[in-house]
């Protein structure tokens, strides 16, 4: 990766001019409005892992229980506010970047966010914790061996990796760093939807 990257550029030259105005309506009076405690339910894990199949069904589990909820998801967000990001080391950096900062602004507004990012560097999902108070961030590793993502291949992707026709893909041609103390793990090559869900559920509240 560079040492500077032209987005870092950017921000440097303008900061000097730009100053911090406080709300006063706080992330507390926001919650309490919501009667939740917001969070940041941070999914990571390889392509065809279950991040956005968990983060859909997590999203509907708690909506069923009147909470307030946002789904950040990978592809998602590339379509939008990223669409101009690729997936080089710098740009997957960018990309994990502007949607933690995004994800902390609705946990600002009182939301409970759910993330579905392969977000394959750990540096990136420090990054993205370091943002939140205590407790806000919950890193969840959505876990399968790579033969079992493979197989699923839900998108074809991986098929697509093998020939080369998409290069810089997680797991064959670009790393995934899994993390070394997440708040949960769930292992989705042995448990069902239901029970991975279950698990997601008590790991909130
Ligand atoms: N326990 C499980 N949890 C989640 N998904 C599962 C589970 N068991 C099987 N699957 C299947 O695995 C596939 C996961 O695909 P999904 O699109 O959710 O992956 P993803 O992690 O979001 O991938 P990508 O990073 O490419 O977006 C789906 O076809 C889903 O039905
Ligand atoms: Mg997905």
């Amino acid at each position: 990766m560079s040492e500077k990257s032209p987005y870092q550029e950017k921000a440097n030259d303008s900061k000097a001019h730009v100053v911090w105005h406080e709300s006063n309506v706080s992330k507390a009076d926001r919650a309490k409005v919501k009667g939740q405690k917001p969070k940041c339910i941070w999914l990571t894990g390889l392509s065809g892992s279950g991040k956005s199949t968990l983060a859909n069904a997590l999203e509907v589990a708690l909506t069923e229980k009147g909470n307030h909820t946002y789904l950040l998801d990978g592809d998602n967000v590339r379509h939008g506010l990223n669409k101009n990001l690729g997936m080089s080391d710098e740009d997957r950096t960018e990309n994990i970047r502007r949607v933690s900062e995004v994800a902390k602004l609705m946990v600002d507004a009182g939301l409970i966010v759910v993330t579905a990012f392969i977000s394959p560097f750990r540096a990136d999902r420090d990054a993205a914790r370091a943002l939140f108070d205590d407790g806000e961030f919950v890193e969840v590793f959505v876990d399968a061996p790579l033969e079992e993502c493979e197989k699923r291949d839900p998108k074809g992707l991986y098929q697509k990796a093998r020939q080369g026709i998409i290069k810089e893909f997680t797991g064959i041609d670009s790393p995934y760093e899994a993390p070394s103390k997440p708040e949960l793990v769930v292992n989705t090559a042995e448990n069902d939807i239901e029970a991975c869900v279950k698990q997601l559920i008590a790991a909130i509240v």
